[in-house]
């Protein structure tokens, strides 16, 4: 067997209720050729720890508040995830900033999922902000990490109506199983090696993206 059809080595950071790395567990369970090697947190209390540990995933926490500084804790953070020998870095609701020397050392290896069609909505409260700007649809994306919060470039996106009477949870709740399948689809063209960035730019199967993949 050749090193490029071995399972990609998956690592994922989140702070919250892990859907998202449940949605990628499940998948690998079925047909996605991933080795979810580990599930990091910055909150020991985070919902999706406990899904990780009931399939298995190694899990760790480091809390901010326990190091000096943020670089120390980026510092201990990030040497886990090395050491956890992922190929793959996945942001799936990891609520921190992150510095700019960590992201560097995952530059095209490190993707985040964000509920907006960016460049719409960096940040938080994106549903809330599409309905309140009066947009008729709203979407999810894909993208890699760079220093700019919500701002490196997008690999892929999902798109759903924004319905007349939705508010922000309405909305969410139809979005995510939509996130959820975007994940998993965008994790796979990297299980796939298909997916390649260059300085900045994203190639797939060798051919340079002119816009986001558009998941259907
Ligand atoms: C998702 O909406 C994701 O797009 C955003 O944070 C949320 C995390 O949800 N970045 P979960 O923890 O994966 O359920």
């Amino acid at each position: 067997m050749s090193a490029s059809t071995e399972p990609l080595r998956v690592a994922v950071l989140l702070s919250g209720r892990g859907s998202n790395l449940l949605a990628l567990i499940k998948a690998s369970q079925r047909d996605l050729p991933i080795a979810l090697v580990g599930a990091f947190s910055n909150k020991a209390d985070a919902p999706g720890l406990g899904l990780a540990a009931a399939a298995g995933i190694p899990t760790q926490v480091f809390e901010p508040r326990l190091y000096p500084d943020r670089a120390e804790f980026e510092q201990a953070l990030f040497a886990a995830v090395a050491a956890s020998g992922a190929e793959l870095l996945v942001l799936a609701g990891f609520m921190r900033v992150l510095g700019a020397a960590s992201v560097e050392q995952w530059r095209g290896r490190l993707i985040n999922i964000h509920p907006s069609l960016l460049p719409k909505y960096q940040g938080l409260h994106t549903h809330e902000r599409a309905i309140q700007a009066g947009d008729s649809e709203h979407g999810a994306s894909v993208h890699f990490v760079t220093p700019v919060l919500d701002g490196g470039p997008v690999l892929m996106q999902v798109r759903v109506p924004i319905e007349p009477g939705d508010t922000a949870d309405s909305l969410a709740a139809r979005l995510l199983p939509e996130e959820h399948r975007l994940l998993v689809a965008a994790v796979r063209l990297f299980a796939q090696r298909r997916v390649r960035l260059d300085d900045g730019r994203i190639f797939v199967d060798g051919v340079e993206l002119v816009e986001p993949l558009r998941f259907l």
